[in-house]
């Protein structure tokens, strides 16, 4: 397959899709299923690139994977799992950083490689070692790894000075299984996160609270492995929405949780869209004018950092000057450089983007820096006049299942 996406732009996405499985509550529940004792089956996960990189590791480290013919994602981990995820394989998926808390709360000690940054920013991990060490973990970096072991594990209090999705994961894997009761303050609130709860639940976990700022958990001594489905990935369904939205489109968008999108919802009708919820799925119908928005990203349920990108690329062409503040990550502007090169008029200082609409964008070959960056570039060649070559596509391909086909599907003219 090539490494690039050839998209032809000016043409109204119309049609039906459907949404996969969550991407961001399917990473952290396969970390999860190291918990657990028995055969795990898992549906609705989606077949993407981080997916697969982070089966890869469990399979490395002695897990049995396998699909099954219904499309059910199966897991058995064994006792003596391999409590170390080489360096090779962590270092492509930041996401990889979730095996901590799973593989603590399994074996008592884990060896992670610690996750370069990305493109987005730094990811410092301070918040889930801050985690880790109240309940009791002793945590040495040195040699590019985290090597965390037990001293005496012990349910605590964890005031978390950002709502970070990931140290919240990681304290809730850990704490399931640490004897005493724990509390997260100021947890992370996503929707990912009450997936997650939901599914160390139904392992037998005793978990409270999530999807507030306050989650309890009492420690259990064993969870055993179930059968569990994976929540709709609302980035996914908010891209293919702002896709409509942008074009003057009309797409019905199947499998969504719809209140997982009122922020999404909201700012897109802002711009012009007509938002409708019809049995169980959402219809956008986008008008011939975008009308310019400010958006400020925040943690859930604020406006989400993973759509701003998206947003970011369709007001490119408002009637008027939108601008845009990234709260969540330090450096979130990759793809403002290539949308100039398609005739965006983008300035960036700081956390700020002030986008001034310009009558249309014009396609040409430009390259993806990270997954949702990816994402705002298929958007940008959607609207533009002409074909646009968005180079580094793997980088789209790690969190969208099927998306030519996808496209295809809305009438969209892709080569891949
Ligand atoms: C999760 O990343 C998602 N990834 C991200 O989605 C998403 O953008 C992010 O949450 C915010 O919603 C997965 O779930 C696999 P954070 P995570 O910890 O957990 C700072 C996508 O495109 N921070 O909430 O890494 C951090 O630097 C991806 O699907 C600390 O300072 O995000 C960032 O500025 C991108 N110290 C902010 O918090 C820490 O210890 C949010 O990070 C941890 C985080």
């Amino acid at each position: 397959m090539r490494d690039s996406l050839i998209i032809e732009g000016g043409h109204r996405v119309c049609g039906e899709v459907r949404v996969s499985g969550a991407k961001n509550a399917s990473l952290v529940i396969i970390a999860a299923s190291i918990l657990a004792r028995g055969r795990t089956q898992l549906e609705n996960v989606p077949k993407i690139k981080d997916v697969e990189v982070l089966l890869d590791i469990l399979k490395y480290q002695g897990c049995l994977v396998e699909w099954e013919d219904d499309g059910t994602l199966a897991i058995e981990v064994p006792d003596n799992i391999l409590t170390e995820s080489p360096y090779e394989l962590s270092k492509k998926l930041r996401a990889s950083n979730l095996l901590l808390g799973s593989l603590l709360g399994r074996r008592r000690q884990a060896k992670i490689s610690l996750p370069g940054g990305c493109d987005i920013g730094s990811r410092p991990m301070d918040l889930h070692l801050k985690g880790l060490q109240v309940l009791g973990s002793k945590v040495v970096l040195e040699h590019g790894y985290i090597e965390a072991s037990v001293i005496k594990l012990q349910g605590g209090r964890i005031y978390l000075d950002f709502p970070s999705v990931g140290a919240t994961e990681n304290i809730m894997m850990l704490a399931s299984t640490t004897p005493g009761t724990t509390i997260i303050d100021n947890a992370a609130k996503e929707p990912e996160i009450v997936d997650l709860a939901n599914f160390l639940s139904a392992m037998g976990a005793k978990i409270r609270g999530a999807g507030t700022d306050l989650i309890k958990i009492e420690g259990t001594e064993e969870l055993k492995a179930v059968r569990y489905a994976v929540i709709p990935d609302r980035i996914e369904a908010g891209t293919y929405m702002a896709a409509a939205a942008a074009t003057g489109g009309d797409v019905m968008i199947e499998n969504v949780i719809p209140t997982h999108l009122l922020p999404i919802k909201a700012k897109l009708e802002e711009i012009g869209a007509d938002v409708t919820q019809i049995n169980g799925g959402i219809r956008v119908r986008g008008n011939d004018k975008i009308y310019p928005v400010d958006i400020k990203t925040l943690p859930y349920p604020g406006f989400p950092t993973d759509m701003q990108s998206q947003m970011l690329a369709i007001l490119t062409i408002a009637q008027g000057t939108s601008v845009i503040v990234e709260n969540v990550f330090e450096n979130r502007f990759q793809m403002v450089d290539e949308l100039k090169r398609m005739g965006a008029k983008v300035k960036v200082e700081g956390h700020t983007a002030v986008v001034e609409g310009v009558p249309h964008l014009h396609g040409a070959r430009v390259k993806a820096t990270d997954l949702r960056a990816g994402a705002a570039l298929i958007l940008a060649a959607l609207i533009a006049r002409g074909q646009t070559e968005i180079d580094n596509a793997h980088y789209i391909f790690r969190g969208y299942e099927d998306i030519e086909n996808k496209l295809r599907g809305l009438g969209v003219k892709v080569i891949s």
